[in-house]
């Protein structure tokens, strides 16, 4: 595919990045908690995997910034295993929180033989292909597809899941693909970000699953295009930032097939008279739904960085990961 920039080229290669996933097995046993440590993009692919864990996996999981996690360590149980999730595997906060860590060690990483993989007992290559982008777009769609099949792994292995549900789900993920392309055909993208080009704050809104894509759109936005964007659980919303709202902010929400949660949200800010724009996944169920809304806040993202004369590939003031 001939495209402009590498920002393009990398959103376009995630339904082949998933394919090339599918077929895997993963399994890393049966912890008794789960604790993930990353930063960035990948810290927000970490919150996937915590709602995957939990809700389907039903192991307590916790996630933590790595920074943070130095002067705040999370609790560490005999049986639990730590996730140090890093597309590069050389974030020097990533890989000293997991140095720190007393637990089963297991790295998830797109760099091969990168610096963490030498501090994991584990290391489970997401294989998306180098990524030359300074914002991270195929590696978070790899990361991800690796919680979803990870957790109904262990949500099999622990019956959590039948037989039937285990292969149901895992069906679903297969068609991911294909609704993708389909999503990356679309043009009405395109138009969306014609009619936010001037526009310089933006609030996000999910819920359940979605709430970290409304958060990682956000950090896509701010880092591609300087928008002053925030994520938020819809819900959450509502108490005090909503006060935010004006004629000049506009809220996007991510609708799915079956949250009827958000409308409260979308239906209250209407009635302030401010403005929603309805960003729809309702071609798949809720739980799959984070792999079309990240697509289509990545290609908002893209498309309002290069009408805005953005050098989408290498923006200002920051490096692809931080070594130091
Ligand atoms: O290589 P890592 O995943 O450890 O990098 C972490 C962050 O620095 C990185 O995700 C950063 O936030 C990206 N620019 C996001 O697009």
């Amino acid at each position: 595919m001939n495209v402009p920039h590498f920002m393009l080229k990398e959103i376009h290669q995630q339904p082949d990045v998933i394919r090339h996933q599918l077929d895997r097995t993963i399994s890393i046993g049966i912890p008794d908690r789960i604790n993930i440590l990353a930063c960035g993009t990948s810290l927000n692919a970490g919150l996937i995997g915590q709602f995957l864990f939990e809700q389907i996996a039903q192991i307590p999981t916790q996630v933590r910034s790595s920074s943070e996690s130095l002067s705040a360590p999370l609790l560490e149980t005999p049986n639990t295993i730590t996730i140090a999730i890093t597309q590069s595997g050389e974030t020097a906060d990533t890989i000293a929180a997991l140095q720190q860590v007393q637990s089963k060690r297991v790295a998830i990483t797109n760099g091969i033989d990168s610096t963490i993989t030498r501090f994991a007992d584990h290391t489970i290559y997401t294989n998306a292909g180098e990524e030359k982008s300074v914002a991270a777009t195929k590696t978070f769609t790899s990361q991800i597809v690796l919680f979803y099949k990870l957790a109904f792994q262990i949500a099999h292995e622990n019956q959590k899941l039948s037989d039937r549900e285990f292969a149901s789900h895992l069906e679903s993920l297969k068609q991911i693909p294909q609704q993708m392309e389909k999503l990356l055909n679309e043009n009405t993208i395109v138009e969306l970000a014609q009619t936010l080009k001037e526009t310089r704050d933006l609030i996000i809104l999910g819920s359940g699953i979605n709430t970290a894509i409304a958060v990682e759109g956000a950090l896509k936005l701010k880092e591609a295009t300087y928008t002053h964007a925030e994520g938020y659980a819809a819900g959450e919303f509502l108490h005090g930032p909503i006060a935010l709202l004006d004629a000049e902010i506009p809220t996007l929400a991510i609708v799915t097939e079956d949250d009827s949660r958000i409308q409260k949200t979308i239906d209250r800010i209407r009635a302030h008279g401010n403005h929603v724009i309805e960003i729809t996944a309702k071609s798949v169920p809720e739980l799959f739904s984070p792999f079309l809304a990240v697509v289509a806040l990545q290609l908002l993202a893209y498309h309002l960085a290069t009408l805005r004369g953005i050098d989408v590939d290498r923006p200002r003031n920051i490096a692809k990961y931080l070594t130091t």
